[in-house]
């Protein structure tokens, strides 16, 4: 079995990997936390410009730690979207001339698609059937896996991504970006329980988090002081109790999922699947409902470009290829 590489451009992480069969031989990742930190947020110009200027540095280094030449590997599996077009051009444009430099195949990868295939990489008894929660910056949704067949949408978020949701909250409370690792953290110091946010509860199998950030900035104003700052002590609790009304609905949702489906293994993939209270809670329902989850490392929950390679690998496995025409795309379903 030969070697995959895997770039993933699509927000603002650049990153090269380099996968074979589940090992996986290199995986860089560049950041751009300082690019960004001063506007609080990602700004999509600057994104795609501090792309293009690493990308191939990146790459070098993905095949340089992995001790693989060009030559040796099966092909190049990039995120084709969605994201945010311009940084996705960047990746695309590299893997087509690096592809065509080094005569290799190339395929497109649904960057949800590379999340989910996450959780097989790093498990190897994780095998299908099972449910797949994606939990992301800009993805919130219950799949069911199967083998064969491309992921099936079970139920996904009517607004907000969860981890936008706590993207937004942690600016809310004056959290540096990224804002959830920061919100997380500042959580450790609250009560939970001390502000009973509404459980942002649908029917059935979706998900909706504009209501709950709207509690959130409601209770944000009313604690304000004359300063307009929180007291160190209501900062916490409102962390603490906004993450748990957050995690408890993803939990809810999976184990009403896993029931529907009458499946017993739940895959929880994306950069919220970093988050420790919802581990620790998917950990705590799995014991009570008898099913298995299974979490990758954290380093395989965020942006990387392991993932891409892996689910880029089963399309060349499949025999399935892209040529020069494949194009970025900033919305589509994972199936399509
Ligand atoms: O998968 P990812 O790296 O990028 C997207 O595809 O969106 O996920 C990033 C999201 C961000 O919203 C970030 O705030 C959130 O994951 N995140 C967390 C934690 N670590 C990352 N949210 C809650 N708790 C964490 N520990
Ligand atoms: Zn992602």
């Amino acid at each position: 079995m030969r070697p995959v590489l895997g770039i993933e451009s699509s927000c603002d992480e650049l990153a090269a990997a380099v996968v074979r069969g589940r090992e996986i031989l290199a995986s860089v990742v560049h950041g751009q936390g300082d690019v960004h930190a001063p506007y609080g947020g990602v700004v999509p110009e600057l994104a795609s410009r501090d792309h293009a200027r690493w990308v191939s540095q990146v790459v070098e280094a993905a095949l340089d730690e992995a001790g693989v030449a060009p030559g040796e590997l099966e092909g190049v599996a990039v995120t084709a979207g969605p994201g945010l077009v311009g940084s996705l051009l960047v990746g695309l444009c590299f893997a087509k001339a690096f592809a065509a430099r080094f005569a290799l195949p190339l395929v497109g990868v649904h960057h949800v698609a590379g999340h989910l295939a996450s959780a097989e990489l790093a498990d190897p008894e994780l095998a299908p059937p099972y449910v797949g929660l994606v939990v992301s910056g800009g993805h919130t949704a219950l799949y069911r896996i199967e083998a064969d067949a491309p992921p099936a949408l079970l139920g996904e978020t009517r607004d907000d991504a969860v981890g936008e949701a706590f993207d937004k909250v942690a600016k809310l409370l004056g959290l540096p970006y990224p804002g959830g690792p920061a919100l997380a953290r500042a959580a450790e110091a609250g009560n939970e329980a001390a502000i009973a946010f509404p459980r942002p509860m649908r029917a059935g199998l979706d998900f909706s988090y504009s209501g709950l950030k709207t509690a959130v900035a409601l209770e944000v104003e009313r604690r304000r002081g004359p300063g307009g700052a929180l007291a160190p002590g209501d900062l916490a609790d409102v962390a603490a109790s906004f993450q748990a009304a957050a995690t408890d609905a993803l939990v809810t949702k999976a184990r009403r999922a896993l029931e529907n489906e009458g499946l017993g293994r739940l895959a929880v993939v994306g950069g919220v699947a970093a988050n420790q209270r919802l581990r620790a809670r998917v950990a705590a329902a799995a014991r009570e409902d008898g099913f298995r989850a299974v979490f990758p490392p954290l380093a395989l929950c965020t942006d990387n470009a392991a993932m891409i390679a892996a689910a880029g690998a089963r399309r060349l496995a499949r025999g399935e290829r892209d040529d020069a025409a494949l194009g970025a795309f900033a919305r589509a379903p994972v199936g399509a």
